[in-house]
């Protein structure tokens, strides 16, 4: 099993370029699904939830190529296969998109119940209710989920929740139905964009992603022979962002979409921290003790849940006592665990975390819950005193490409062993 060994305490200062946007690139790959014909992607992250999800496109027939580092060419002509085999689909949670891309283009589709992190209960019940109210039956028995549909027809959607996946599987599964669907009360995340964006330059006709309600006109093919690249991750960009603060260090993230930031922006301009804004590109630099804060998680334009525990290191190390509402997921403070361990004060009760600031942190043996709580330890072992061994890495690989490699280019002393 590989971990990192991290040596604080490190000032990060340089530049550092964003990779697509890994929750982009699981969905753009399935919903490549829905083209009959050749696809190119360009700027894909080359993480393994991309490698797992390529592997998982291959056995349903699709021809799936790096034609580049970050290049990915998908030909989805001769798709032969609606069975997602279950051992790959349980260990990767985007794997429901293959649900809403494997109805839309074959009427059919059989998925593993989908595994990832473990953030709580994660239901899909709002998934379920749309594919069903486009007319399809739907069955969830022994571990898999089991669609079909003679034909689905475009009708009103109200979610009950905000939910990404769900606003995502349904524009999947909306674009070849026929007549119109209405999607009410969806999620307005960048990647939902991008995804619309991606499907309308094959020929779809979605109106109205990034905003509360969005409108698809279904239509009869999408055609390929285009190439489409994936938005700049949001969240890697925040976490970057983040480690600048709490190293007091100076980092310029480059290729990013600044205005997906703006919330982060403003939290670490309330903290005392320097924030640049460019086209393209933040710089963030820091001189000073952080001040206390609070944090409340919502769905975009809100503060990203996937940057709670990045931002809690910094509560962690801020001049006062701190407080974070997460508003998504049950159990995403285990982190908060490793951290104290590391000599941070925090309390958690239920959803809720008090920060009271501390003038350091030692380095520890500390293990990853989660994607985002890894990110967030990786950080946190960076601007310790002492050497940290981080456990669980593969959690980290899941979504941030070359991620010690970027560090260490800003200074960071990590190695994997
Ligand atoms: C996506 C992101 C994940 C991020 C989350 C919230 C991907 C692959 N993952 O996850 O990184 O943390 O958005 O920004 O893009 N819910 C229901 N019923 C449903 C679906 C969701 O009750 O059918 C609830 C969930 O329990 C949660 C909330 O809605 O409380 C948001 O979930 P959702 O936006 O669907 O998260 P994911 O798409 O799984």
């Amino acid at each position: 099993m590989e971990k990192f060994i991290i040596k604080g305490k490190t000032k990060l200062t340089g530049e550092v370029s964003i990779s697509g946007a890994k929750n982009a690139a699981i969905a753009l790959l399935p919903a490549a699904l829905l083209i009959d014909g050749v696809t190119t992607i360009e700027n894909v992250p080359n993480i393994s939830d991309v490698q797992i999800c390529c592997k998982i496109l291959k056995t349903l027939g699709a021809k799936v190529k790096w034609i580049e580092s970050n290049t990915l060419r998908i030909d989805a002509r001769d798709l032969d296969c609606t069975q997602a085999p279950l051992d790959m689909t349980s260990k990767f949670r985007a794997s429901y998109y293959l649900l809403g891309a494997l109805l839309g283009r074959c009427h059919k589709a059989e998925v593993g119940l989908p595994g990832g992190c473990n953030l709580g209960a994660r239901p899909i019940d709002q998934h379920i209710k749309g594919f069903e109210l486009l007319g399809a039956s739907v069955d969830v028995t022994q571990g898999k989920i089991a669609a079909k549909v003679k034909k689905l027809v475009g009708t009103t959607i109200y979610f009950d929740v905000v939910s990404v996946g769900a606003t995502i599987n349904l524009i999947l599964a909306s674009v070849l139905a026929k007549r119109t669907t209405i999607l009410t009360n969806v999620a307005k995340e960048p990647h939902i964009v991008d995804v619309a964006n991606f499907l309308n330059s094959v020929g779809a006709d979605i109106i109205g992603a990034g905003t509360d309600i969005i409108k698809i006109n279904g239509v009869d093919k999408l055609v390929g022979n285009h190439t489409y690249s994936v938005v700049p991750d949001q969240i890697e960009a925040g976490t970057f962002m983040i480690a600048a603060a709490v190293s007091r260090g100076d980092i310029l993230v480059k290729n990013c979409i600044p205005e997906h930031l703006d919330c982060l922006t403003a939290k670490l301009l309330e903290m005392g921290v320097s924030v640049d804004v460019y086209d393209d590109s933040i710089r963030v630099t820091c001189n000073k003790k952080l001040q206390a804060s609070n944090v409340i998680t919502l769905p975009y334009p809100g503060f990203p849940t996937d940057l709670q525990p990045q931002i809690g290191v910094a509560l962690c190390l801020a001049n006062g006592t701190s407080i974070i509402s997460e508003s998504i997921w049950d159990s995403r403070f285990q982190y908060t665990n490793e951290l104290n361990k590391m000599g941070a004060q925090i309390t958690v009760q239920g959803k809720t975390a008090v920060f009271e600031g501390v003038k350091g942190l030692t380095g520890a043996p500390i293990y990853s819950t989660d994607l985002r709580a890894a990110a967030a330890l990786l950080i946190a072992a960076i601007v310790a005193n002492g050497t940290s061994e981080l456990y669980n890495i593969h959690y980290i690989d899941r979504g941030y490409e070359h991620i010690e490699d970027k560090f260490r280019a800003l200074g960071a002393n990590i190695e994997r062993v």
